[in-house]
């Protein structure tokens, strides 16, 4: 098995709350949360079998979303 399992776990956790944190979320015009498939596939990860269509809406300053700049 994976021995970093507990690591990646977590980058996992950190990087969703990033994403929930960053942006507010919202289904395309027409689409319900009801109407969702959140039927899976398994392989190495197991992921949406359909893939999650959503639209992310900036809710910080501009400049939070910038990459670091190493120099
Ligand atoms: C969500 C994140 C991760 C997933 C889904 C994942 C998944 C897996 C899977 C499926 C395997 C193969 C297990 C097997 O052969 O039965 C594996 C192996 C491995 N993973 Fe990960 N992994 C993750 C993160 C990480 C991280 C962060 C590291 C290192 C920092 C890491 C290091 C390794 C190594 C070294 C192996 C090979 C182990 C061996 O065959 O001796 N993985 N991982």
């Amino acid at each position: 098995m994976c021995p970093a399992m507990s690591l990646g776990l977590l980058i996992v956790q950190v990087q969703l709350a990033k994403l929930l944190h960053s942006f507010t979320w919202k289904l395309p015009k027409g689409e319900n949360p009801q109407d969702m498939d959140m039927g899976e596939v398994f392989g190495i990860t197991t992921r949406k079998a359909i893939p999650l269509h959503a639209i992310a809406i900036a809710r910080l300053p501009q400049n939070l979303y910038l990459a670091p700049q190493f120099t």
